[in-house]
């Protein structure tokens, strides 16, 4: 297979700075010093050569904003930026415009003008080496007619009415995650045994893909939406998911499995070239698990938070439940910032010009804690709220989440029978000693030790 981590690890150009300060404990005044001097050597490879997403291995300080937490709190620098200046240039190292948009209706305008933006990344990779253009495909980085042309393929699979056939197979994978818990007894990880396992094993049916691979795909899920390493780890993550992909898609041309993929070759069998279809199924797979696997442990932690919400999803009706996840999507906006978006042409928004190939970063979590939708108290968990004009935390318009109802689906049947299955569940440690994921576009947490 290409590329093992640490090959990939290698190849990555760390600037040796970086290197040097790996491992030892430094002095802040020092680190910035060498993080500046970093930024400019960054800085000058781009005027020389343009920028190259998939060797940057650091993110500038400023850019971190909308992936930094307090808890499961956005920063609050968010919500000052939002206050003052929803719309905002960010001043990096480098000669490279991009603009953070936090306001909710600044972000809906963005991610509803597929007009004046371009989802498409490629400029920005290069032709060859460990990651290349050709590696970055799938819906979420593609405009309009291709993109219009693949959601069509993958949209039938996730109609209410094929999903419904999926119910029973989600809640089987619960109840069997549930007992697995139940064995390891108090203090077992509940990410490790239900938040990850049950949309994983959800996401490989509904692709047709065997669970054979499951710990080392576990592994790339995470690096993937990691920004600690710059997009250099993310970027390097895609590559070998893609390269298995590409196994999976060559494997199932001969005997199509079961699942879409399987079905996809069917229907469409050479008018779909494997790169296009190895595309489709890795955003699928990509959006489809980490994302929810991060909902489930984050929901149980803010449900347990407070008895008379855990006691709502515990024996509240249909709708109640339906009221909570709503809530707890917009509050816990896990997806921190939608795909980039590149300006079309020159244009202007909410009075800021923008030129044309500047990017614009659109903050979900921003934007799904804006007063002016959101309401009063948006940092306040409230079942009751109903947003003025709904939430984003799957996104608007033509890039709008297809797996939406997958998602609400596994969190509706999850987290009832989680909480009816163990009625005195708690939190195994103090919240302050979690470790939520320090800088990644899906927030999430990496181990969640309970007790019942
Ligand atoms: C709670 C869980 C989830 C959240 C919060 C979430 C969030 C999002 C968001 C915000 C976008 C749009 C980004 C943009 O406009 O730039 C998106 C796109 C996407 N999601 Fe999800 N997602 C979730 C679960 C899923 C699942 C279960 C699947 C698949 C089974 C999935 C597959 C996708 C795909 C393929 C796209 C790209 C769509 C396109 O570009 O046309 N997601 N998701």
């Amino acid at each position: 297979m290409f590329g093992t981590p640490d090959r990939l690890h290698r190849q990555r150009t760390v600037p040796t700075a970086r290197r040097r300060l790996r491992g030892r404990r430094v002095a802040p005044a020092v680190r910035s010093r060498a993080r500046a001097w970093a930024g400019r050597l960054v800085a000058r490879r781009i005027q020389r050569k343009g920028i190259d997403l998939s060797a940057l291995t650091f993110i500038p300080e400023k850019a971190k904003v909308p992936l930094q937490r307090v808890g499961t709190d956005p920063v609050p620098r968010l919500a000052q930026l939002r206050a003052t200046d929803p719309v905002h240039r960010l001043k990096l190292p480098f000669d490279f415009r991009v603009h953070l948009v936090t306001g909710h209706d600044q972000v809906r305008a963005v991610l509803a003008d597929r007009d004046s933006y371009s989802n498409d990344i490629r400029h920005l990779l290069p032709g060859t080496g460990p990651t290349t253009a050709e590696d970055v495909g799938g819906l979420g980085f593609t405009d309009a007619p291709v993109h219009t042309r693949l959601r069509k393929i993958v949209t039938p699979e996730f109609t209410m009415r094929r999903l419904a056939r999926l119910e029973p197979m989600i809640e089987r994978f619960v109840e069997q995650q549930l007992d697995e818990l139940e064995a390891a007894g108090p203090g077992a990880d509940l990410a490790k045994l239900v938040s990850f396992p049950v949309p994983f094993q959800t996401i490989c049916a509904l692709l047709g893909l065997d669970l054979d691979d499951r710990d080392a795909f576990a592994r790339l899920g995470v690096q993937r939406f990691d920004a600690t390493g710059g997009a250099a780890g993310a970027f390097g993550a895609v590559s070998e998911q893609r390269e298995f992909l590409f196994d999976a898609v060559a494997r199932q041309r001969k005997e199509p499995g079961p699942g879409l993929i399987g079905q996809i070759i069917r229907d469409e069998g050479d008018l779909i070239s494997d790169v296009d279809l190895a595309g489709l199924a890795d955003g699928v797979f990509t959006g489809g698990y980490e994302t929810t696997a991060g909902m489930i442990s984050l929901s149980t932690m803010v449900l347990l938070r407070d008895p008379a919400h855990a006691a709502l999803v515990r024996g509240g009706s249909r709708k109640d439940v339906d009221r909570v996840v709503e809530e707890l999507l917009r509050y816990l906006s896990v997806v921190q910032v939608a795909f980039p978006r590149f300006a079309k042409h020159d244009l202007e928004i909410d009075g800021h010009q923008l030129k044309a190939g500047d990017v614009v970063i659109a903050s979900l979590s921003g934007a799904n804690r804006d007063p002016a939708s959101a309401g009063t108290d948006p940092d306040t968990f409230d079942p009751a709220r109903v947003p003025s004009s709904g939430h984003l935390a799957f996104g608007h318009g033509i890039h709008r989440c297809i797996g939406a109802e997958l998602a609400r689906m596994e969190l509706r049947v999850v987290l009832p029978a989680l909480l009816r299955r163990f009625p005195d569940l708690a939190l195994a440690v103090p919240a302050e000693e979690l470790s939520f994921r320090q800088l990644s576009f899906v927030f999430g947490i990496d181990e969640l030790p309970v007790t019942f």
